[in-house]
Formats: C-alpha cells, sequence, structure tokens
C-alpha cells in the first residue's frame, strides 16, 4: 500500500530537514517541491527574464522541463536533463521562485509531476499547498511552523555555514516578504489544511520534531 504525508508550512520551519529525516525513517521517497519551483525560476533567470514579468514566465515555463531522479536516496532535480542542485539554494533563486509560483502556468507545469510521483511510491512531500492541493487525499498532513524570529536564525545560520554573509534583519524581512507573497497570492496560497495537524518548532531541536511528526504519522497510519 502507498501512503502520501504532506508537510507544508512557510520557509525556514524545518520542513525540508524534518521531511528527509522522516522518509528515511519510514523507507519512504522524499520530494521536495520547492526545489521544482526552484529549478523553473533558474530557467527564468538564466532566459534574462524579469521577476515582475508574470507574463513572460507563463509564456516560457513550457520550455523548462523539470524532472526528478534519486541518487542514494538524494533528491537530484533536473532542468532541462542538467542537474540543477548545487544552483538553486541562492537568495536570487529564492526571490525568483517565489514570484515564479504565483503564475497559474508554472504551478499546473509541476502538478501533474508531483501527483505521478506519489501515486507510484510513499512519499513525504513538502511544499506550501501539498495537504490543500496536490494531495488533498494525503494519510497524513502536518504544518510545520516556527516563529519569524527562529526561521530566520535558522536561514541565517545555514546561509553562514555556505559562506555567505547576509545581516540577520535582512534575512528576515526576506522571509517576511516570502511568507507574504505566498499567502496572499491568488493560486495555491500557503494555508494549513483544515485536517492538518500543526506543529510549532520554535522550541524544538530538529530530533524532537522529527519524532513528534513520525509519532503523528504512526498514529494516522496505524
Ligand atoms: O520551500 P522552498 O523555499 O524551497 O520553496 C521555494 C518557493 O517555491 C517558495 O517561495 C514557495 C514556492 N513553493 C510553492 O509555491 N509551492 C510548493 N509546493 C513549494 C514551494
Amino acid at each position: 500500500m502507498n501512503y502520501n504525508i504532506a508537510i507544508d508550512g512557510p520557509a525556514g520551519a524545518g520542513k525540508s530537514t524534518v521531511a528527509r529525516m522522516v522518509a528515511k525513517k519510514l523507507h519512504f521517497i522524499y520530494v521536495d517541491t520547492g526545489a521544482m519551483y526552484r529549478a523553473i525560476a533558474l530557467f527564468f533567470l538564466q532566459k534574462g527574464i524579469d521577476p515582475q514579468d508574470t507574463e513572460t514566465m507563463a509564456a516560457q515555463c513550457r520550455n523548462a522541463e523539470v524532472s526528478i531522479t534519486y541518487e542514494d536516496g538524494e533528491q537530484i532535480v533536473l532542468l532541462n536533463g542538467e542537474n540543477v542542485n548545487r544552483l538553486i539554494r541562492t537568495e536570487e533563486v529564492s526571490t525568483m521562485s517565489s514570484k515564479a509560483s504565483a503564475v497559474p502556468e508554472v504551478r499546473a507545469r509541476l502538478l501533474d509531476l508531483q501527483r505521478g510521483l506519489a501515486a507510484g511510491e510513499s512519499v513525504v512531500m513538502d511544499g506550501r499547498d501539498i495537504g490543500t492541493c496536490v494531495l488533498p487525499q494525503a494519510d497524513v498532513k502536518i504544518f510545520l511552523t516556527a516563529s519569524t524570529r527562529v526561521r530566520a536564525l535558522r536561514r541565517h545560520e545555514e546561509l553562514q555555514g555556505r559562506g555567505i554573509a547576509e545581516s540577520l534583519e535582512s534575512v528576515e524581512r526576506k522571509i517576511i516578504e516570502r511568507d507574504e507573497a505566498d499567502r496572499n497570492r491568488a493560486i495555491s496560497p500557503l494555508r494549513e489544511a483544515e485536517d492538518a495537524v500543526h506543529v510549532d518548532t520554535s522550541d524544538m531541536t530538529v530530533e524532537e520534531a522529527v519524532d513528534r511528526v513520525l509519532e503523528i504519522c504512526r498514529e494516522k497510519m496505524a
């Protein structure tokens, strides 16, 4: 039997870390849908498209072929056949992906890919609209969140770890802007599904968050 676990929440809540670890424990596939939006955003940046030019994005996204493969359990995102994992974690791509993900044609392009993956395998899929739109019938829905300050601190630490100098205030401002954009867009906005379990990780370690999510999964899948 296939199980679908949906983990949604705002940027920096720890979704990808937690989802990856939960998938590993359950021997499910981890699907990072944000990485797919990031790949399309990279395509737009490479084409020199302005982040405000949603019309050109709508027209051009059909030329971006995004697919997923796995190497040693790690998700690899392919953009027109090229592994772009190393290119999609910049702030420029983050900002562009937030704009691109509000374009209906872009979302439509990725929806089938996401549903197809979940239909064929047991998955832990993370994103913004997995429980509400992509997999409304998911067996388990988690809304993972944390305070804005804690999320900014985590992202700041991650950037520092990668040698990227940016002030905490600037990181926090961008998180707030991205939250606003993700929550207020017309199509598939970030919101908590009615049947989702709310998990606030502000005062949790990664291990505690993983244990809590696993506990919820075991209850729901029993
Ligand atoms: O989770 P992330 O930061 O990698 O996501 C990048 C962007 O893509 C983010 O601005 C929200 C958007 N996104 C989305 O709209 N729907 C998803 N299912 C996943 C991500």
